[in-house]
């Protein structure tokens, strides 16, 4: 058993704060949580207590769409989404061919998602089953849930990057038997967008996710123009964008379809039927000026939605600077972003659009001890601005606009901390 001492929040989904509170953790998972004053009497003489006092500790942040192997495609200058994919995508997915960089890889990408805070993401691997592999083996290791699928690539793509209807089934498949629901880890089938799956290859990734209830499914949709116009002209005979992976079963509530920035009505009330997820992408629309995303108009329509880097197309790892550009985006469509709701979404927001807000999202007992602990006054300008500050939503928002990974003071992963030092 050990003890985290700090300055708690949490949403339930009403923000519940703790100025001077103790998580007590055992097993990975939080057994008590409450004031220090109140615990700390009744606790062993030997524990060891963490002590973050001043610092904000908030469940650890989740991330619903990020790309593995960009790590190396990140700031790559002056193109839209398919120039993008062609120009500088392609060639760097090609590597992880090879085990060994999809090894050095995950590591990299891991040991960075935790330095930005986050402890869960939805993960796109290469179309090498390899390199689900590897993010699976060294998020095992390390204690983390992660959602992870290859993915699946039949046309419209370099011959090195295709596979086919058929081995995409057969290695999809063989991932979901060997990871899905081993230790944290849970499998997304992953047809990449409708441009690059033939219609055997979505009717594959449909009879996967028949055939295994409980995995996820996660795509891209409707994210710029010109990708729009080509998957309308490749399936001609559906209705829109959404309607083709509708007709292939793809849509539900376990399925997350990144960027939804171009949606018709009639596409918007088939997310919302379906209870399908909308990840939005806001720094990566903004960098490959795909478009703002209508944050607004889909709530008011009934769609759930969710936040995610997008990192290689999207401009950073953190979701603090993730939900910061939201805001922006917000703000250019006349409306806003409140602190206390930017941070209700990366946490417990996303979890439960992952169906999983009983085990993580949350600082309660039973969830599992994944925490970000935070700085608010982390660099000079931040500690500047703080001395100005008069409330805790204040702070949230200087977090927000001003913080990144040097707010990161510490991240747990079932309890087990790490700052930039390494473990704690
Ligand atoms: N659409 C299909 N593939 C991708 C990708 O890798 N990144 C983004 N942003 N959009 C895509
Ligand atoms: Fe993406």
């Amino acid at each position: 058993m050990k003890a985290i001492r700090g300055r708690l929040l949490t949403y339930r989904p009403a923000p519940v704060h703790e100025e001077d509170g103790l998580i007590l953790v055992s097993g990975g998972k939080i057994t008590a949580v409450g004031p220090a004053s109140e615990l700390i009497p009744d606790l062993p003489s030997d524990i060891q207590i963490e002590d973050h006092s001043g610092k904000l500790i908030l469940p650890g942040f989740i991330d619903l769409h990020i790309h593995l192997p960009q790590t190396r495609v990140i700031a790559s200058y002056g193109a839209q989404l398919m120039e993008w994919l062609e120009r500088y995508t392609f060639a760097e997915e090609a590597r992880y061919a090879d085990p060994a960089v999809a090894e050095d890889g995950a590591q990299f990408f891991l040991d960075e998602l935790f330095r930005n805070g986050t402890t869960t993401a939805v993960v796109y691997g290469s179309v090498h089953p390899q390199s689900v592999e590897a993010l699976f083996t060294e998020s095992a290791k390390r204690g983390a849930a992660m959602i992870a699928g290859k993915v699946m690539m039949d046309r419209g793509a370099p011959d090195a990057l295709r596979d086919t209807a058929r081995s995409s089934y057969d290695h999809s498949k063989a991932l979901i038997k060997r990871w899905h629901g081993r230790d944290r880890q849970r499998y997304a089938v992953t047809p990449r967008f409708a441009i690059t799956s033939t219609p055997a290859q979505l009717e594959a990734a449909g009879t996967l996710l028949a055939e295994h209830p409980g995995v996820y499914l996660q795509t891209h949709l409707s994210e710029n123009q010109a990708e729009i116009d080509l998957a309308r002209s490749l399936f001609p005979g559906a209705e829109d964008y959404a309607g083709i992976y509708e007709s292939f079963g793809l849509l539900g509530s376990r399925s997350l379809l990144g960027h939804c920035l171009h949606l018709s009505p009639r596409e918007q009330e088939r997310l919302a039927e379906t209870r399908s997820v909308a990840v939005l992408c806001p720094t990566s629309n903004l960098f490959l000026g795909s478009g703002l995303a209508d944050r607004g108009a889909l709530n008011a329509n009934g769609i759930r939605t969710g936040l995610g880097t997008d990192v290689g197309a999207g401009t950073s790892y953190s979701m603090l600077r993730t939900a910061a550009e939201a805001y922006k985006v917000e703000q250019l469509r006349g409306r806003s972003l409140p602190a206390h709701d930017a941070f209700r979404w990366i946490t417990r927001g996303n979890a439960e659009a992952l169906g999983l807000g009983d085990e993580i999202g949350s600082i309660e007992v039973g969830r599992y001890a994944d925490l970000v602990v935070l700085d608010s006054s982390a660099t000079p300008a931040m500690a500047h601005r703080m001395e100005r500050c008069e409330s805790l939503e204040e702070e949230l928002f200087v977090l927000l606009t001003l913080g990144d990974d040097r707010a990161v003071a510490a991240t747990y992963v079932q309890g087990v901390g790490r700052n930039s030092h390494g473990s704690l």
